[in-house]
């Protein structure tokens, strides 16, 4: 008998990988499943993308390994990216670094980092990986609290309040899911600031900047952020690319580099055509992001009165690509979805797999056309 490593036990495989096994088995009996449950894009990318990536494949360099920095003009366009639409500048030689998805960023940047048992704030609710990553490496997760009476904006009074002395790294994610609360700047000035004052790295997770949200922010455009500050982005959502695996992390270059020292030991390069292809995506104007939110719009009215129809109340200011919705006082979010599951055929994202502090929400992902939606209302009607 081998034995797994001991850090094999602080994590247990992700709430979707063995949900969407048993949704599966659903289908497979011949279950009608609508699912509203995970955050995967169903819209297509630009077609300039996939003609990029098409015409990729015969040119003799794409099969090679790639630089691990990735192309620079992938490093340009990322930069002109975050200029244009962020108002924020970034070195394309030092400050940049691509990913394979922003989910990568969250290992590369844990490792370059924490010791083992430091500690770590992480949002709750917030995206699990940032606690199982934590894990991982050994490090210390220090839950901090998020409610619906404070916007789920992180309350620094009450952190300041704890010892803080062995806080290394703190995890932001705004615009946040999974509630969709949109960042202000004085929350963002505070976070740098509260970041200065402890020595804590503070990174903002901002996949989520550029749907159903009107004012795209970078924690980044907060003067002398970059001293203290991350900021990991992705071209998953905003530009339906999630199997394409295409993230960034920013920050100073001293930041970057440690981050490059990991992730340069662990994989050699991202495919050609995939940066050639995500270089037309960020390349894109404003008007992609008007006509891919009128359709996340329409979408979003019907989740809306799907919400409805199950009981639920949400907030119509929330932005990003969910529907974070309140049950009925006396409801629990994980016994709802399996009995909206089992009845309705429809499955809906418990809001404690976010942590404890979602107890009593659920999520709808937008990611199903409207026909599928109209079909959810019915059924539950
Ligand atoms: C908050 C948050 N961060 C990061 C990610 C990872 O995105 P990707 O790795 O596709 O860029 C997700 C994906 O669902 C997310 O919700």
């Amino acid at each position: 008998m081998i034995e797994v490593a001991k850090r094999l036990h602080t994590v247990e495989e992700y709430y979707f990988s063995k949900k969407l096994r048993e949704v599966g088995l659903l289908i497979a009996s011949g279950k009608p499943i609508i699912n509203l449950g995970i955050g995967s894009p169903d819209l297509q990318p630009p077609q300039k993308v996939v003609d990029a990536i098409t015409a990729s494949f015969n040119n003799p360099v794409a099969h090679k390994y790639q630089s691990y920095q990735g192309l620079p003009e992938l490093r340009e366009a990322m930069s002109a990216f975050y200029k244009n639409h962020f108002s924020v500048s970034v070195n394309a030689a030092n400050e940049i670094l691509p990913l394979m998805g922003s989910k990568e960023g969250i290992m590369h940047i844990s490792m370059a980092y924490l010791n083992e048992g430091d500690e770590v704030l992480i949002p709750n609710p917030g995206y699990p990986t940032y606690q199982s990553v934590t894990q991982l490496v050994g490090a210390k997760g220090v839950l901090y609290n998020l409610d619906a009476a404070n916007n789920w904006m992180p309350n620094l009074e009450v952190l300041e309040k704890q010892d803080l002395s062995n806080v290394k790294l703190m995890w932001v994610n705004y615009p946040h899911m999974p509630t969709g609360a949109a960042p202000t700047e004085t929350v963002f000035k505070e976070l740098v600031a509260f970041g200065k004052r402890h020595n804590i790295l503070i990174v903002n997770d901002n996949p989520y900047s550029f749907v159903l949200n009107d004012n795209p922010k970078s924690i980044l455009s907060v003067d002398g952020a970059k001293e203290v500050c991350l900021e990991l982005n992705s071209l998953s959502k905003t530009f339906n690319m999630a199997g394409w695996r295409v993230g960034m992390v920013l920050g100073n270059s001293g930041h970057i580099s440690n981050i490059l020292k990991v992730k340069s030991n662990m994989d050699s390069g991202m495919f050609y055509g995939i940066q050639k292809g995500a270089v037309e995506a960020l390349k894109c104007s404003k008007m992609w992001f008007v006509t891919l939110n009128s359709v996340y719009k329409r979408r979003r009215d019907l989740v809306w009165q799907l919400a409805e129809a199950l009981n639920c109340t949400y907030d119509k200011n929330a932005t990003g690509m969910f529907v974070w919705a309140k049950l009925p006082a006396y409801l629990k979010s994980e016994e709802f979805i399996d009995v909206v599951l089992k009845e309705n055929h429809i499955f809906i994202t418990p809001g404690t797999i976010f942590g404890s502090q979602g107890e009593g929400y659920i999520r709808f992902s937008l990611c199903a056309s409207t026909e599928i939606l109209e079909e959810a209302i019915a059924r539950v009607k």
